[in-house]
């Protein structure tokens, strides 16, 4: 999705804009669709040529208010509009797609796996990860960073999960498939419909597998689900099956935007990549604007339960709510200047993990995994060029890059750790570029 640096009046005919669209995030821009929203229309309703129809929020109060309350607006129906109107099979069974208590009865135990203190001893992993990532650039050739940029979480999320490598490449590729069903890179003849529908199909059977052959004696994440005690009773396979697809989905769709947005912002705006010194506190507010900046997750998605009012318009039981994480994280009521891109913005209440009870469980993996990346990088990179046309995923519900070619100049001495990288280790798996 393109990201923009909104400049006023902006002049927008929202009776024609069309948010449910996928190609509208490949080819088409939605922030100014988004500010007219938040100005003129911040509920605002939109009905497809099928009769279906959601309520878009589209302000940082309001977003916030969706997404922290169970009690109006459940997760159980369904929380992205490539299911709108449907329902939801792993309704109660997956932690994205349950209230409380079923909810925080799976969550609890799981949040100490997750912990900024359970994952340190994750950190020299993840570093040679970063390094491996990264070696391509002392090459001098152009490289996609954001095609390369598919396959580094599967790298620890991959090994946290105890997945064989040989299978990363498609469960990166199976990942993208199911977020991003309608990219032309999935083969557009096919339907987004038949390529969600297929990604399902493969990693719900791959997942089945990995708990069936080895399951409870496992050490790793897929074994502690087995094993955990949740509100008094074990979960079933096919609770740990949707949950092990949601962590996949939750780390591999996702971390590779943010990084690809990020460094896209700091080569547009280079004032900023020069106020970077790598040191740890400026680096991680870096990565923070960086998460504002990218919003990668686009969208949540509830349904209201009881009638509700938001910015005094009045919302209908049974409602579908579309809670949008970029739009929320451009108010400029939260966020001074928020079209500026500044990496030492401070305070930063972005949306960009969610908000309440359904707050990313994987938060602290990508801020660890994110915070070593750009402090190496920084370290290592001079400068960044483009090297080619930056290419948009068609997705409503993840903004991403799916292409960004870039060359880099480096900094005296830093070939050295990424040519090492690269006689240490393996390729990371990327995503095919079409
Ligand atoms: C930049 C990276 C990431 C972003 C932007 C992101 C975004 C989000 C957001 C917005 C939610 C809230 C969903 C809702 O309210 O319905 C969420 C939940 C979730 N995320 Fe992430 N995520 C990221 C990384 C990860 C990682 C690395 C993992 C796993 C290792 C992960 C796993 C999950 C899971 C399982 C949930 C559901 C939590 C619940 O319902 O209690 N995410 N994520």
């Amino acid at each position: 999705m393109k990201i923009s640096y909104v400049t006023d009046p902006v002049d927008v005919d929202l009776g024609v804009i069309d948010l449910f669209d996928p190609d509208f995030y490949a080819h088409g821009d939605p922030h100014p669709v988004w500010k007219v929203m938040r100005d003129k229309a911040p509920v605002h309703r939109q009905t497809l040529t099928d009769g279906r129809s959601f309520l878009s929020v589209t302000r940082h109060a309001d977003v916030l208010a969706v997404l922290k309350d169970h009690t109006r607006f459940t997760s159980r129906r369904g929380t992205l509009l490539s299911i709108l109107g449907g329902t939801d099979p792993a309704a109660g069974k997956m932690l994205a797609a349950s209230d409380p208590p079923v909810h925080t009865a799976m969550r609890e135990p799981m949040m100490k796996v997750f912990s900024f203190s359970a994952l340190k001893s994750t950190q020299p992993q993840i570093l040679s990860v970063v390094h491996r990532f990264l070696a391509p650039l002392a090459s001098g050739k152009p490289w996609d960073l954001a095609a390369a940029a598919a396959g580094f979480p599967m790298a620890f999320a991959g090994a946290l999960m105890g997945l064989p490598e040989e299978d990363w490449p498609r469960l990166t590729r199976l990942s993208t498939m199911a977020a991003a069903p309608d990219d032309s890179v999935f083969g557009a003849e096919e339907g987004g419909h038949h390529n969600l529908l297929s990604a399902h199909h493969e990693l719900f059977a791959y997942f089945a597998d990995q708990v069936r052959d080895r399951g409870v004696e496992r050490d790793d994440l897929i074994g502690f689900l087995t094993r955990m005690d949740a509100g008094g009773r074990r979960l079933r396979t096919d609770e740990i099956v949707y949950n092990c697809y949601s962590m996949l989905l939750g780390a591999n769709v996702t971390m590779p935007h943010a990084i690809a947005a990020t460094v896209l912002a700091l080569m547009e705006n280079p004032g900023e990549y020069a106020r970077l010194t790598g040191e740890s506190a400026q680096t991680a507010l870096a990565v923070e604007e960086g998460l504002r900046w990218a919003s990668p997750a686009n969208h949540f998605m509830r349904y209201a339960v009881r009638d509700a009012v938001l910015s005094g318009v009045p919302i209908k039981t049974g409602e579908a709510v579309v809670a949008w994480l970029g739009s929320a994280n451009r108010d400029g009521s939260v966020f001074a200047d928020p079209y500026r891109f500044d990496v030492q913005r401070h305070p930063n209440r972005h949306v960009t993990f969610g908000f309440g009870p359904h707050y990313c469980i994987g938060a602290p993996l990508a801020r660890i995994a994110l915070r070593l990346l750009f402090g190496e990088i920084v370290q290592l990179v001079a400068s960044f060029e483009p090297a080619g046309p930056v290419r948009h995923l068609a997705s409503n519900f993840v903004s991403g890059v799916k292409s960004l070619p870039v060359t880099a100049a480096l900094r005296d001495g830093a070939s050295a750790p990424l040519t090492s990288a690269v006689a240490d280790g393996g390729r990371l798996p990327s995503l095919p570029t079409a």
